[in-house]
């Protein structure tokens, strides 16, 4: 089978622990090396839990560290959202595995260029490592096949009524990968958020008996009992996974062209993804394909499965 090559760019989190568990348990995918970023942790954080999040799998991966802060802002977490560590109520052992001794920049960089195919890079963070890539080296550019991230909503925000966490994160970075000319794939909270899992579907996963479903289910409990708090849906939203399920599975999701443009002067606005859908709008600038709607059931029938495939 060929093999769809893809870098991950990970602010380990919840989700995207559950991103990773996903994309490392599908067949179809190669992934070439996650870097990681400064986001829902620190880079030390970030990073500790995607090599842990990996070895814990029992699979290999390179590793490369990225960003420590945003473009123009100060780093700035919440540890509430995703717990303590990071990974809401699971705990991992710390593995003795190390980030290789290339940073995110030019790990990404030798990889792309090198690889005799294109590469779809998928970040689940804020945008920042691949913003710098770009402005580094811009001949990478025709070797990235098209760019498939969770961040942004064109009808919602969480950070704010109308910013996104990743996005909101750096803006300035997120405005120069949106006007980057390559082929966007936004999955934002208008599709997110309606790939929740609920307590039954946690359930599920935990039940597979395997450690990968306690993991999943250990870490996804914790998000979900924020949701209840603080959210109208019955679950909780598994964001960066889509990015994954989108990959492999593109017919689950619903995709409609438009022309995103990143808010970084607006006061109320900042960090704002504005997504052009009207009918007259000049379609030749249309940058970025917003997915707007997902299968659930198969969604998580995906998450099911990525936990059972780790026996
Ligand atoms: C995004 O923000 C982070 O907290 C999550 O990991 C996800 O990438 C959702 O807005
Ligand atoms: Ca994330």
């Amino acid at each position: 089978m060929k093999k769809i090559p893809i870098i991950m760019d990970v602010d380990t989190g919840i989700d995207d622990a559950i991103a990773i568990t996903l994309a490392l348990s599908r067949p179809e995918l190669d992934v070439k090396c996650i870097t990681t970023v400064a986001g829902n942790r620190t880079i030390e954080t970030t990073t500790r839990n995607t090599l842990d999040v990996i070895a814990y799998l029992g699979e290999d991966v390179p590793v490369a560290k990225g960003a420590v802060k945003p473009l123009v802002k100060e780093a700035k977490i919440s540890p509430v959202t995703h717990g303590e560590s990071g990974l809401g109520n699971a705990v991992l052992p710390h593995t003795d595995k190390k980030p290789i001794e290339a940073d995110a920049i030019t790990a990404m960089r030798e990889i792309l260029e090198n690889s005799p195919e294109k590469v779809t890079l998928v970040p689940t963070g804020p945008l920042t490592n691949i913003a710098v890539l770009l402005f580094a080296y811009p001949h990478v550019k025709e070797k990235i096949e098209k760019i498939v991230l969770m961040g942004g909503g064109a009808f919602e925000g969480n950070v704010n009524a109308a910013a996104e966490y990743n996005i909101y994160s750096d803006p300035e970075a997120a405005s120069v990968v949106f006007k980057s000319g390559l082929p966007i794939i936004m999955c934002g909270l208008d599709v997110t958020m309606k790939a929740y899992a609920t307590a039954d579907d946690i359930e599920r996963i935990r039940k597979t008996g395997t450690n990968a479903g306690k993991f999943c289910a250990d870490a996804l409990e914790y998000y979900y009992n924020r949701y209840k708090i603080n959210s109208r849906l019955p679950g909780c939203a598994v964001n960066d996974a889509v990015t994954i399920a989108y990959i492999v599975n593109p017919e689950i999701v619903t995709a409609k062209p438009s022309r995103v443009l990143v808010d970084i002067d607006g006061v109320k606005s900042y960090g704002c993804t504005a997504s052009d859908f009207r009918p007259d709008r000049d379609r030749s600038l249309d940058n970025a394909l917003v997915c707007t709607d997902i299968d659930r059931e198969k969604f998580i029938d995906m998450l099911v499965c990525a936990a059972e495939s780790y026996k």
